[in-house]
């Protein structure tokens, strides 16, 4: 019996994770959950934003369905106390380097798209972020300059198995769907990226049946709002994913419905809506809860190989919206938990 670690979290995180728990349960697979602390509710209640006890769970679990974290209330605390600590850590403990950002517009949802209705409507599209690695985990500090001024720097660096594993996931990734890959850097520039590219390129001799081109990353931002349809697979280092990803699902609408995974390589992964712990609608029963139950179709297809129920899943989300439920960030009045009913419903 897969064991589902269940890690709410902050704010709306619990109201979200729960509907996609009832989603989840509901489909017969015989699934267990265990619910960890996570975030402020585990500083709150133990002191720390991932106690070991969270972490066990999560190592211990077939998958992790991860909710959001972040809690005003603790905005002073000291930056490893912080509440989003517990994501970086739960990603650097279980080795997650591949982050898998779908962004694509569900039917009838061309008016929530910054983009023009019929722009919106070509998105379908997966990123594949390097998670691991780039300047975010490279030598950082201040120094002080020759002429006495101080000097921030973040070093950014890659080496070649690092590039190796996420352009395999990337081009997994192209194989499964149209067979087409476009690899992000800024090779013009960078170093990292031309050993990045390099390695992409050697890569694609195991995979002949993908299409493989590269783009700049200045362009692919312009490319995406441009003409999003001519992308399918996008893989990337861990900065420009961050920003290109968040870019792609302001393009498909709502925050509320893009879901995430995080993998590594094991088929164990940590499953999450992209949005955070929106303070602002906490407890209101406001939230959308799509993009959560989004990443438990996720987590069913790469965590427990359940292809044909990750379909239903996101077959009976598409219905719902098509039925006419809309939560208030898609212009609508229906509450979370009839969003779940409906998702529920329709399955
Ligand atoms: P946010 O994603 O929590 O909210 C941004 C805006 O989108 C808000 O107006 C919110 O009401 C709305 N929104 C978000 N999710 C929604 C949903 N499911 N349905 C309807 N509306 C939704 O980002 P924000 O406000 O920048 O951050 C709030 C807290 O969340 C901070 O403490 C931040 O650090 C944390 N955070 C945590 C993340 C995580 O756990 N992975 C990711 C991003 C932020
Ligand atoms: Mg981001």
């Amino acid at each position: 019996m897969p064991l589902i670690a269940l890690l709410p979290g902050d704010g709306i995180g619990p109201e979200v994770v729960e509907e996609a728990r009832r989603v989840l349960a509901a489909l017969d697979l015989g699934l267990t959950f265990e619910e960890g602390l996570v975030g402020g509710a585990a500083y709150a209640a133990e002191g720390h934003p991932l106690p070991p006890a969270t972490l066990a769970l999560a190592e211990r679990a077939d998958a992790v369905l991860f909710g959001a974290v972040g809690d005003p209330a603790f905005d002073n605390l000291d930056r490893a106390l912080r509440p989003e600590q517990a994501v970086l850590g739960l990603r650097k403990q279980l080795g997650l380097f591949a982050n898998l950002r779908p962004a694509r517009l569900f039917p009838g949802l061309e008016d929530a798209s910054a983009l023009r209705p019929e722009v919106a409507g070509t998105i379908d599209l997966v990123i594949v972020r390097e998670l691991t690695g780039d300047v975010y985990f490279g030598e950082k500090g201040t120094r002080t300059t020759s002429a006495g001024l101080r000097q921030g720097f973040d070093v950014m660096a890659y080496d070649e198995e690092e590039v190796r594993r996420i352009a395999r996931v990337g081009f997994e990734t192209a194989r499964g769907r149209s067979g087409r890959l476009c690899s992000v850097d800024k090779a013009n520039v960078l170093e990292t990226s031309q050993l990045w590219r390099d390695v992409v390129v050697a890569v694609a001799a195991d995979y002949p049946d993908v299409a493989l081109t590269h783009m700049y990353v200045d362009n692919a931002a312009m490319q995406l709002v441009r003409a999003p349809g001519q992308f399918d697979v996008i893989v990337t280092g861990n900065l420009f994913g961050d920003i290109l990803s968040d870019q792609a699902s302001m393009c498909a609408g709502s925050i509320g419905m893009l879901p995430s995974a995080a993998l590594n390589g094991t088929g164990k992964g940590m499953f999450e809506p992209i949005h955070g712990s929106a303070p602002d609608i906490a407890g209101q029963g406001k939230a959308n809860p799509c993009a959560a139950i989004l990443s438990a179709a996720m987590l069913l297809r790469h965590s427990l190989g359940q292809d044909a129920a990750a379909d239903r899943v996101e077959a009976a989300v598409a219905a719902a919206l098509t039925g006419g439920a809309r939560t208030a960030d898609l212009g609508g009045a229906t509450t979370t938990r009839e969003m779940g009913e409906a998702v529920l419903a329709a399955l």
